[in-house]
């Protein structure tokens, strides 16, 4: 029986102020020169149909994101981060009901833009894992329950990296992602392992097959802080050694300050507020931003006593159906709403170089 609270330790480990230190450091030496697009979204829209209702969870989504970069994208819980991600590679279960449209093209290794939307399933299952890797929000769905994970790992390096000792490099990815006595572990099945593990575990295979873009989502909720920042630092390691892109989605808005060049705030469906960390998280321009920012858990301390500030929580909850509203759909919960927010529908507007906003009342706000 394998020893879970044992496997948590990671191999050697940086206090989190060191680790983020160290990220920092690797950020700025791999910082991607704005090229040409890996991956460029265009009015993404993706439509389920439950029980004959048809609804549209992303709407007009479009960002693009260019080798080596990271964009973050952020949002409250159901405002369609997941989806915008699973629809880019069209990772749907059988039963869903989906209607894709628009665009999202992809630069392959030689050079050639494809629809990715429109890909034949043959094609796209070549750019799936060894082109664009996925760690998904839910580790235990995505490994084999009846395979160990030593198995799991070395079916994939053969796959991808045949010259190579799979054994081996199964051992090194392992101790990469900061799962200590790598050897032993590669005999575990999932289950034998935490959830922290198995999310690590999930991302040393995506990492295996060295993909050019790396979508992650949500991938170190289950990660005590000092593992997470290990592997934040893992992620911008592999960054400056391979070019790889990062689409990082996370509720954590500290992580976004650290690790991301750019940053997409999605709500109901819809990008709210799109620029680099310096403008979104420094000088949010749409109340939704602000409110999000406000809510973070922050605890500041100050000499002369408890610090005043206080987490404020988002009033109201996001819409469930959006395809009916009419007008902002962040206006029943905005404290700055007017009458005019709710009769028309609010364009995402270019406010700066690299910034965008969907709010008419920016310039006021501001
Ligand atoms: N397979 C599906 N069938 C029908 N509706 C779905 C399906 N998957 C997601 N949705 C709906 O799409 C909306 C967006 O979901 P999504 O999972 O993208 O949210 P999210 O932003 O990733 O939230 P979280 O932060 O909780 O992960 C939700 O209203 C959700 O109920
Ligand atoms: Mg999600």
């Amino acid at each position: 029986m394998l020893d879970v609270a044992e496997s948590t330790k990671a191999v050697s480990r940086p206090t989190r102020g060191e680790a983020l230190l160290e990220l920092q450091e690797l950020k700025a030496v791999s910082r991607p020169t704005q090229g040409e697009a890996l991956l460029e979204l265009r009015e993404l829209k993706t439509i389920f149909a439950v029980g004959g209702k048809e609804n549209c969870v992303v709407t007009g989504v479009s960002f693009s994101i260019a080798a080596g970069q990271t964009v973050a994208l952020v949002g409250e819980s159901g405002s369609g981060k997941s989806v915008t991600a699973l629809s880019i590679l069209r990772l749907f279960n059988r039963g869903d009901q989906v209607k894709l449209s628009g665009q999202a093209l992809w630069r392959n290794r030689v050079g050639q833009v494809r629809d990715l939307l429109s890909l034949r399933p043959t094609d796209l299952q070549k750019i799936r894992g060894s082109e664009i890797g996925f760690v998904f929000q839910d580790p235990g769905a995505s490994l084999n329950p009846v395979f160990t994970i030593g198995s799991q790992l070395r079916e994939t390096l053969r796959l991808h990296q045949p010259e190579q000792d799979a054994n081996q490099l199964a051992i090194q990815l392992l101790e990469d992602v900061g799962i200590a006595d790598a050897q032993r572990r590669l005999k575990a099945y999932p289950h034998q392992l935490s959830g922290g593990m198995r999310q690590r575990v999930m991302l040393a295979i995506t990492l295996a097959c060295q993909p050019r873009l790396l979508i992650a989502d949500e991938p170190t909720t289950a990660l005590d802080v000092t593992i997470q920042a290990q592997m934040m630092s893992l992620l911008a390691e592999l960054q400056s050694k391979y070019g790889m892109a990062l689409l990082f989605i996370t509720h954590d808005l500290g992580l976004v300050a650290q690790i991301a060049d750019a940053v997409i705030v999605m709500y109901a469906g819809q990008i709210v507020e799109h620029g680099t960390v310096a403008q979104v998280i420094e000088q949010p321009q749409h109340p939704y931003t602000r409110a999000l920012l406000a809510c973070r858990p922050v605890r500041h301390y100050r000499d002369d006593g408890p610090d005043d500030r206080v987490m404020k929580p988002i009033e109201g909850r996001p819409p469930e159906v959006v395809g009916l509203l009419q007008g902002c759909r962040f206006a029943p919960r905005c404290q700055y709403q007017q009458e005019a927010c709710h009769d028309h529908s609010i364009a995402l507007q270019t406010i700066a170089e690299a910034q965008s906003v969907r709010c008419d009342r920016w310039r006021e706000l501001s």
